[in-house]
């Protein structure tokens, strides 16, 4: 049988209730370097490791009926890391996509990215572009590859845009809510419903950090790589389990 994305066939325990499912789950994706490290391979093969996981994991939350799923894939801060493991990093969405383009094309998925194109490869950019183009006109799940994101530095990018309109006066009123939101790289997106970390680092590491303000935070143990079906369900009756009160009592 031809497992493609978002089958709706796909079974899922009574536990999960389907009318619950997060509209929008973001993901740190963490523990690549150990899973490989304890397995006595290389970090690369953890990397590479982590990238199945990314397709399984698009492939269940589009059937989950998941309307947004947001994945860290490199930070500002991991241009730090060697220059091998920067290049190998930046090889991945070409793996990625080089595969699953004609399904995500076809299983009415919507590519974005989030993040500061400036310092990113050309043919990086070019294989997201090409994928957002492909899928331009799709309206189901989006899946949002956050690359050479950071938090402040997107906070501030829509600060200084706002501060830009008002020196030209375009912008008098007071800036809302709404305003700066609609200017962060997520521009109109929903804001997460829940946010994993996987790898048992309890941090945001400078991830969405205005979008998360209602989130609910979920962190396991389980290294990316090992993050499968049954560990994304359990991120979801957990969620489900949880009283979401926004302030309110
Ligand atoms: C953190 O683990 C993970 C990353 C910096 C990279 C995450 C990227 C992927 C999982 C693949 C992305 C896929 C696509 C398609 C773009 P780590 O290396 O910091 O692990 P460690 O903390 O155990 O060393």
């Amino acid at each position: 049988m031809d497992m493609d994305i978002g089958d709706r066939d796909t079974v899922f325990p009574e536990s999960i209730d389907l009318r619950k499912i997060p509209a929008h789950i973001a993901i740190i994706m963490d523990g690549n370097g150990r899973w490989a490290a304890e397995r006595g391979l290389p970090r690369h093969e953890g990397h590479r490791q982590g990238v199945e996981t990314v397709r399984e994991t698009v492939r269940n939350c589009n059937a989950l009926g998941v309307e947004v799923l947001t994945l860290f894939a490199f930070s500002t801060e991991n241009w730090q890391r060697p220059d091998w493991e920067v290049n190998y990093l930046m090889s991945l969405p070409e793996k990625y996509f080089e595969s699953e383009l004609p399904e995500l094309v076809r299983k009415n998925v919507r590519v974005l990215m989030i993040g500061d194109r400036k310092k990113l490869p050309r043919r990086v950019l070019k294989v997201i572009d090409d994928g957002a183009a492909a899928t331009n006109s799709n309206n189901g799940m989006i899946l949002n590859f956050a690359l050479n994101y950071g938090s402040r530095a997107e906070i501030l990018h829509a600060v200084n845009r706002l501060v830009s309109e008002a020196a030209a006066g375009k912008q008098v009123s007071r800036v809302t809510e709404k305003k700066l939101s609609s200017y962060l790289y997520t521009g109109n997106l929903p804001d997460p419903d829940l946010l994993i970390r996987t790898s048992g680092e309890q941090r945001i590491s400078n991830f969405l950090l205005w979008q998360l303000a209602y989130s609910e935070l979920y962190f396991t143990g389980v290294y990316w790589p090992d993050f499968d079906k049954a560990e994304l369900l359990k991120a979801v009756s957990v969620y489900q389990l949880r009283k979401r009160r926004f302030g309110k009592v």
